[in-house]
């Protein structure tokens, strides 16, 4: 589980020292805790979390509360992207091959079942070395996340080879692959052999490889706690499992599925997965609101909000913040966070 995001699209719930991945946005538990409880069961034996250093306390308590354990707790000095993170994992799972399933613990799936089952059309060819990539069908010409072009080659049943990856495209992109019904988005979830991975990290990133392996072999371990050695690690060229590895290996497939994903990026994406109440609004706090329509309104125990005659409007009330901004404008708080800091 991938655990290193600042989510800075959801200020001003989200902030560095508690980012998106710790907070309750969809349901009383984390998505940290949601995402670990979609991975517990028989099939999957406890999970190796990748965090920052900064997190370990708040982690470690959320997960304490999920009731299936830690393999481990990796403890990253910095962040260098999600390669060198999952190379870290990989490693830690001892490197063998045994199947790694990588999450990151930010993203919502509501169709548990559909994404076991497209687990299980994927395992035969990961034993047989295949790295798998999860791809959403998509509903909207998304710029902000990464898409797969599925191949014609059926590998398996409901596995595909991939054809090319194509991340963050341009809108004029997005739609014309949306409109192509033969692309997916790519959910950021990737399941193979952790000896795989790291076979082709040794091919297409052997820097990356070596630094990484070098902050293992030199790492602190206190119980499930491991401290990579810093300086190792920081000479580890910092790169995303999308470049770094899915783009560049010769065996990648694609399992297509609709599972109710969404990585929840920014307030409108939290407002279009969630359930309105009869007036169209997704209320969570003590929120107050009369003739209030369509908003999103979420306040943190002690802050009350109140709304009279308002419709279509994001308002978040957290620490000494109040955001309002309205509906569909939710990815410019990016630029105001950017503003702020001046
Ligand atoms: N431990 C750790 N360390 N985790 C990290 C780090 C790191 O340095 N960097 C990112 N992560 C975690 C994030 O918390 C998130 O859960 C996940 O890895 C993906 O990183 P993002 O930074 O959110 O990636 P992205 O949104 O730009 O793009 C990726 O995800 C999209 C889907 O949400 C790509 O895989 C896209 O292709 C994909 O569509
Ligand atoms: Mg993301």
């Amino acid at each position: 589980m991938l655990s290193g995001g600042s989510g800075t699209r959801l200020w001003p719930m989200s902030r560095p020292e508690r980012p998106k991945q710790l907070l309750s946005l969809t349901a009383e538990e984390t998505m940290l805790q949601l995402t670990a409880r979609r991975a517990s069961g028989d099939r999957f034996t406890p999970p190796i979390i990748v965090a920052n250093a900064f997190h370990a306390d708040l982690v470690e308590e959320q997960l304490a509360l999920v009731d299936q354990g830690v393999k481990a707790l990796i403890l990253e000095p910095i962040g260098r992207n999600t390669a060198p993170a999952i190379a870290l994992a990989a490693m830690a799972a001892g490197g063998g091959s045994e199947p790694i399933l990588v999450m990151p613990s930010d993203h919502v799936i509501s169709d548990v079942t559909a994404f076991h089952a497209a687990i299980e059309a994927a395992l035969p060819l990961v034993n047989e070395g295949w790295l798998v990539t999860f791809g959403i069908t998509p509903d909207s010409p998304e710029i902000g996340y990464g898409w797969i072009k599925i191949g014609e080659e059926q590998l398996a049943p409901g596995v595909f080879r991939v054809d090319r990856f194509v991340e963050k495209p341009p809108r004029d992109r997005a739609e014309a692959m949306l409109a192509s019904g033969d692309h997916a988005w790519n959910g950021g979830i990737f399941l193979f052999r952790a000896d795989m991975y790291l076979g082709t990290l040794s091919v297409f990133a052997p820097e990356m490889l070596v630094a990484a392996q070098q902050s293992m072999d030199r790492a602190r371990r206190e119980g499930t706690r491991i401290f990579p050695d810093a300086e190792s690690f920081a000479a580890c060229p910092a790169d995303s499992i999308d470049y770094a590895v899915m783009e560049k290996a010769p065996r990648v497939a694609v399992v297509p599925v609709s599972m109710g994903w969404s990585d929840v990026g920014s307030w409108d994406a939290l407002h279009a997965i969630s359930n309105p109440d009869e007036g169209g609004n997704v209320v969570r706090g003590d929120v107050v609101a009369i003739e209030a329509r369509n908003c999103l309104v979420q306040s943190e125990p002690g802050k009350r909000v109140a709304l009279v005659g308002v419709q279509d409007l994001i308002v978040v009330a957290s620490g000494a913040d109040v955001l309002v901004l309205p509906r569909g404008r939710s990815q410019e708080v990016k630029k105001l966070i950017d503003a702020m800091q001046g």
